[in-house]
């Protein structure tokens, strides 16, 4: 796929906003940079090497064996399965609370190349309050990221940013070595529990001709994931780009979407891309691909609540007690959509990659298929959905009464021919009948799809955000940003 250059176009504010960016000096890390970022004793020191690759991992407790559900071993032994060596892997972990396990892992792994950088516990980084993000946690991870990214060595072509549960199969930095040359970003499409988020329950990962094998990864935010992505490490610096410093022209995105709006303004400065598509060398774990290959049962019950965004891998223990205790739930078989090539993670070697999958039966009622479509917006929807997406909102707007973009609908697509309420929807079935009535007009359109224009859609949503903003008397985002580039300072 060629990069969207046209981006440009649709973006001229951040292309101002880049060229000032440019100018604001990054924060290089003091030599001391040990004393300063890794507070606890008995840490390994960083590695004499010159790799090529620089991994920067971010981790916490969550991702250990004793106190959470684990995954950093298996991210580690990821990279040490790699078919290209010359890697470096910079831990770093930001938290209230200690990664007691951390020191362990390391330790066991006894390789030189995995080292951490900096652990930051304190109760000032707690992650969340109550079930929602602490506003200033992932603001604050991406600047110690960012300083993270400033101590790669010298040596270092491709950067990795990534966090610590995720999971790459042994070709991923071999396929970068093959097909990198002359780019400055290297975009997988990637393993992912948000592919298709406004399909059907468990269908929405099911293979089909036609779909992708995964997530389609489109370098934007809702379509891209932070370790799906390896970028031009000198490029990268000489553009002094910081995640940290993203606020200002993220349109009131907060600081865990920055991995979106940073892939969109490298777009947007026209960075050289190689989109490896239907490759699927990134585990954004955990999906249901990995859940299935891992012997799990995938549960798509929900997939809209905080607890559960996204569906949870859950034992096949815990699925039997769920279908015993609810009634409303089923369990079905789903051949999931993979590139073929899931055999390279953990040596798994299925068939054909089967899941089992936990759904409400009601699943197209509007209480479930329904709840996903109303909470992801129309730049979140792959462009598969996008007909029944736009089917859903119309219909949607009319029950509501009149036609003008009413609700939560984005007001993007308006404009579109209204039939005089031909369809018979009653409460509680709109979403599974407009997923029909897309489907049988997908038939006699001979499956054209019109590809969204993201851009506008896009504008029109930040757009949104900063009326909102106005509205509310707030800071002026947008207007603030004209004005002044992204300070980059020194913590
Ligand atoms: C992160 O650093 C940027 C400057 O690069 C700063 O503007 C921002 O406030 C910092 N974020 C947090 C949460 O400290």
């Amino acid at each position: 796929m060629a990069p969207p250059t046209g981006a440009s176009r649709g973006l001229p504010l951040l292309l101002v906003l880049l060229a000032l960016g440019a100018m604001g000096a990054a924060a290089k890390p003091r030599a001391d940079w040990a004393a300063r970022y890794n507070k606890l004793e008995g840490r390994r020191g960083r590695p004499e090497g010159d790799a090529d690759f620089c991994v920067v991992v971010r981790t916490y407790w969550g991702h250990g064996q004793r106190a959470g559900e684990g995954g950093l071993r298996r991210l580690l032994r990821s990279l040490q399965r790699q078919t290209v060596q010359n890697w470096e892997a910079a831990l770093l972990v930001l938290d209230r609370r200690p990664f007691e396990d951390l020191h362990h892992i390391v330790e066991d792994f006894q390789d030189g190349r995995i080292w951490v950088f900096a652990e930051w516990i304190d109760k000032q980084f707690k992650p969340k309050e109550g079930v929602e993000w602490a506003p200033n946690y992932h603001g604050t991870l991406y600047n110690l990221t960012d300083d993270g990214i400033q101590v790669c060595p010298p040596s270092t072509k491709w950067l990795v940013v990534t966090n610590g549960d995720n999971e790459y199969a042994d070709t991923f930095m071999q396929s970068v070595m093959d097909s990198g040359h002359g780019v400055d970003l290297v975009a997988f499409d990637f393993y992912s529990r948000f592919q298709r988020p406004t399909a059907p329950s468990c269908e929405r990962f099911a293979a089909a001709p036609g779909l992708p094998a995964c997530k389609r990864n489109r370098l934007r935010w809702c379509h891209t994931d932070l370790g799906a992505n390896v970028i031009n490490y000198r490029r990268f610096i000489e553009e002094n780009r910081r995640f940290g410093a993203l606020g200002a022209v993220s349109g009131g995105l907060p600081a865990e979407h920055f991995d979106g709006v940073m892939m969109q303004l490298l777009m947007a400065a026209n960075w050289r891309v190689k989109h490896m598509e239907d490759v699927c060398p990134f585990n954004h774990a955990p999906s249901p691909q990995s859940c299935g290959w891992s012997g799990g049962v995938w549960d798509d019950r929900d997939i809209v609540a905080w607890a559960t965004a996204g569906g949870q891998c859950i034992s096949r223990e815990e699925a039997d007690t769920i279908l015993a205790d609810e009634p409303d739930t089923e369990e079905v078989t789903v051949q999931a959509s993979s590139d073929g090539h899931v055999t390279a993670y953990e040596g798994v070697r299925p068939e054909h990659l089967t899941v089992r999958c936990l759904r409400k039966r009601d699943y197209m009622s509007d209480g479930v298929l329904g709840a996903a479509i109303s909470w992801f917006n129309a730049l979140c929807v792959d462009d598969a959905d996008l007909p029944a997406f736009r089917e859903w909102q119309r219909w949607q707007r009319e029950l509501e009464g009149g036609d003008g973009p009413g609700g939560e609908g984005e007001g993007a697509f308006e404009g579109e021919g209204e039939g005089e309420g031909a369809h018979p929807a009653g409460p509680g079935d709109i979403a599974a009948q407009a997923s029909a009535a897309a489907a049988a007009a997908a038939q006699e359109e001979g499956d054209e799809q019109q590809p969204e224009n993201f851009w506008s859609l896009q504008e029109q949503f930040y757009k949104k955000g900063q009326e909102e903003e106005a509205a509310q008397g707030g800071e002026q985002a947008a207007a603030a940003a004209e004005e002044e580039p992204p300070a980059a300072t020194a913590r």
